[in-house]
């Protein structure tokens, strides 16, 4: 499958805010038939790891599965459940509620059944600066901006951003590093367009008019890394982005212990694709 996105291709290997204004009707990108069915199973396994709320939260939930709910009808059968994992139920994105508590950003509920190496138990009750504390030069670079965003965001206004990154594993389910990088030494240079994936995030963030919170949505795609061959200007993109990407991307993003694979492809690939000398 060809992702629907290729983030590498704008922002490079270096991290960006990178959003822009998208129409309603492209809010949530659909695809997936049963959401509730790779869901449901997780938060009956793991709940710790895949949903957090804290007090005070079911207004702005409520508001949250009204939206989704605009968009995908409603549900039977949901009766108890708290909104927010009702909304996510019918969803393939990972919902999560930011409110202002005291005149600080806060992610006050969070449905996360696609994590990409964190868990809801980590996140639940963070400030925007603290959930961005992993990032390297984060809030040197964007902690002003990231706040002003969200308390200027106008109802209505609807925005998206991607971002990128390399893992060896197609699972959804991924919130511990730990055991997938383990894996890596394990695979053979020949096999690594097909073990190592493009993981990309794609997000959404939006006002909740009436309690004045933000929802922001992450959908996660991922493709093999030779399916980059489909289209040379991606492969060339990437080739591009993987061996421009900044210190700080690639230290983040633990790029070294891929690399002697992610350039074995490139390389093997490259000569068609006149890459090798970038
Ligand atoms: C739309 C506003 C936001 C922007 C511009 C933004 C930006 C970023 C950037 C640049 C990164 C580094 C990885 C990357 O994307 O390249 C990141 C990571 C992350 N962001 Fe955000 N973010 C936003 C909102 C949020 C929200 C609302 C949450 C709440 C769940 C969140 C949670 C995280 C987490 C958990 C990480 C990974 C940190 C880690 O490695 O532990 N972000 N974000």
């Amino acid at each position: 499958m060809k992702l629907p996105h290729s983030p590498w291709a704008e922002a490079g290997g270096d991290f960006a805010i990178g959003l822009r204004p998208i129409p309603e009707a492209d809010w949530l990108e659909g695809g997936e038939a049963d959401p509730a069915a790779r869901k449901d199973p997780l938060i009956a396994a793991c709940p710790e790891i895949v949903w957090g709320e804290t007090p005070g939260s079911w207004d702005a939930q409520a508001e949250a599965l009204a939206l989704v709910a605009k968009v995908r009808g409603s549900q039977s059968g949901e009766a108890g459940l708290p909104p927010l994992l009702a909304a996510a139920r019918r969803v393939s994105d990972d919902l999560c509620l930011m409110e202002q508590r005291e005149g600080v950003w806060r992610l006050t509920a969070l449905s996360l059944c696609a994590p990409s190496f964190f868990t809801a138990q980590d996140a639940l009750g963070k400030s925007l600066a603290e959930l961005h504390g992993p990032v390297d030069g984060f809030a040197a670079r964007f902690g002003g901006r990231l706040e002003r965003i969200f308390s200027g965001l106008r109802p209505g206004l609807i925005l998206e951003r991607r971002n990128w990154t390399v893992v060896n594993t197609d699972a959804l389910f991924t919130p511990d590093s730990a055991p997938i990088r383990a894996q890596i030494s394990r695979i053979a240079p020949e096999a690594a367009g097909r073990v190592l994936h493009l993981r990309v995030e794609r997000q959404t963030l939006r006002r909740l008019p009436f309690t004045g919170g933000a929802l922001f949505t992450i959908r996660i795609w991922r493709a093999p890394l030779e399916t980059l061959e489909q289209d040379p200007e991606r492969f060339v993109a990437f080739a591009r982005a993987w061996r421009g990407a900044t210190a700080e991307f690639r230290n983040y993003k633990g790029f070294a212990s891929y690399d002697a694979l992610v350039e074995a492809y490139i390389r093997a690939r490259g000569e068609s694709y006149s890459v090798n000398e970038v």
